[in-house]
């Protein structure tokens, strides 16, 4: 195997909510798709570095089977001896290039994720992770693919020729450093800036922001071609694909035709969504593809919604809602309700259709949803919130600890870090086979409770059904 940038300089992989088949399978079914059940799913990752994406899902999913391939043996390596030490068989994380995946991989994939690779490889790699796409995903399957957007795109290649004509000519492994310094003096307000020269300084101090790693990568890599949608809807067309919507909050309205829109034609409301990614120059996008002889619904229907599952953690004070992405007033009692309950009862999930019969709701928890208070899912929760005799902690999370991993990835998806000792042991102590009430007896710790240790353990979603 030829060594790659990818394994002289590791990418720090991560976990992510909206690169996952619930999310693929919950906006697909709003669309009137019939998207495959999460639990018994099969999902490819392509390009997903040690395959700690499809790792976390599989820990959740047992029933679920997960390929993630990529070119850095070592990041692969990382990935296979997690699996190993977590007992995982559901999935397999290998040696592969998309190049030669294009012509060989024959499998049947529901769902097909490309995270962060799209943008930063070269054209006959893009159209071969297309082919693959086009070839390997069921009839009713869903792709995503994210990727740097354009015009934003052309704000950071501005910036990466700078920082490329700093960089040239030093040896490799001085390059970041050069790079953050020329980004240090470039970010800093000069009096006589323009607002040009102040958006482009803003833009510096973001990049500034990414790990070293990642700077090394994304910025300073050979190749760097962001999309925009336009680009991206016409090689779906060629690959017998066809544009759906987006994965990430914000924009989940982006396939539906606007109240006033009148076309339902996805070319239409690909120009639409692309006149506003020019007019606020749109940086990146998390866009999810679907067979071209799909039939999308491309009006909004709540009784499409009714169906979904749904989680909120937010905080109240009379109609103010506080949530970690923002604070809204929520002035419909009803509403204001619905969220009391969620909040108490957070993380579980409820059907919406449990929680109201009221279609009115079910759109208003879908707008929350993209406005970030609340949050949707395709399917029921893959963990338990109650610890029941013998709690016990998903194997993953567990191997983590073992590993030496600072954080852990729940079966809800998300990352928990933890680095101190206390609650690590605690963690690894929870294996199912330990009664709660002995757990509880032999509790030392002063500094924290067992009861606050037992809820970090609910609230983050570690406990296996
Ligand atoms: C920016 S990293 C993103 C990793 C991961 N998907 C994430 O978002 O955290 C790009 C990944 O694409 C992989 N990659 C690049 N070219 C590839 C190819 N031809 N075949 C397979 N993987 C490739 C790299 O090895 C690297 O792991």
């Amino acid at each position: 195997m030829t060594e790659t940038t990818y394994d002289s300089v590791a990418y720090p992989t991560m976990i992510f909510p909206h690169a996952h088949p619930d999310r693929m399978a919950l906006m697909a079914r709003i669309h009137g798709l019939d998207a495959a059940p999460v639990e018994t799913a099969r999902v490819l990752e392509i390009g997903g570095g040690d395959g700690a994406n499809v790792i976390a899902m599989a820990a959740a999913y047992p029933d679920g089977r997960f390929l993630n391939f990529d070119l850095a043996a070592s990041a692969v390596a990382r990935g296979q001896a997690l699996l190993k030490e977590a007992g995982l068989t559901n999935v397999r994380v290998e040696v592969g290039d998309i190049l030669d995946a294009a012509e060989s991989l024959t499998e049947t994939f529901d769902y097909i994720i490309v995270h962060g690779v799209y943008a930063w490889v070269p054209e006959p790699v893009r159209e071969a992770i297309w082919k693959i796409i086009g070839r390997c995903l069921a009839a009713e399957g869903v792709a995503y693919i994210s990727y740097n957007a354009l015009p934003g795109g052309h704000v950071r290649k501005l910036l990466r020729d700078m920082i490329l004509r700093h960089v040239e000519g030093l040896p490799d492994a001085e390059r970041t450093a050069a790079a953050r310094e020329f980004l240090t003096a470039y970010a800093a307000p000069r009096d006589d800036d323009r607002p040009l020269q102040t958006g482009l300084r803003g833009e510096a101090a973001n990049m500034l922001d990414k790990p070293p790693e990642v700077l090394y990568h994304d910025e300073l890599g050979p190749c760097f071609e962001p999309q925009s949608l336009t680009d991206m809807a016409q090689a779906a067309g060629h690959h017998g694909m066809q544009y759906l919507n987006e994965a990430h909050p914000g924009l989940l309205a982006d396939g539906f035709i606007s109240e006033a829109g009148d076309s339902t034609k996805v070319r239409d409301i690909v120009a639409a969504v692309q006149r506003r990614d020019d007019d606020i120059v749109r940086f990146f996008r998390h866009s999810l593809f679907v067979r071209a002889e799909a039939k999308p619904e491309r009006r909004l229907d709540p009784a499409r919604i009714m169906s979904s599952h749904v989680s909120a953690r937010c905080t109240r004070d009379g109609q103010k809602f506080t949530s970690k992405d923002g604070e809204f007033v929520i002035s419909n009692e009803g509403l204001a309700e619905i969220l009391d309950k969620l909040s108490a009862s957070w993380p579980r999930r409820f059907r919406i259709d449990e929680l109201t019969d009221q279609e009115p709701y079910a759109h208003a928890l879908f707008r929350l949803f993209d406005f970030g208070l609340t949050q949707l899912h395709g399917g029921p929760a893959p963990f338990s919130d109650t610890p029941g005799d013998r709690p016990k902690v998903s194997a993953l999370a567990r191997a983590m600890i073992r590993q030496g991993y600072p954080m852990m990835y729940t079966l809800d998806h998300r990352t928990q870090n933890i680095t101190e000792d206390e609650p690590r042991a605690f963690v690894l102590g929870l294996d199912g086979r330990s009664d709660v009430v002995d757990l509880k007896a032999g509790w030392t710790s002063e500094a924290l409770s067992f009861e606050a240790a037992m809820t970090m353990v609910v609230e983050s979603g570690l406990l296996q059904p």
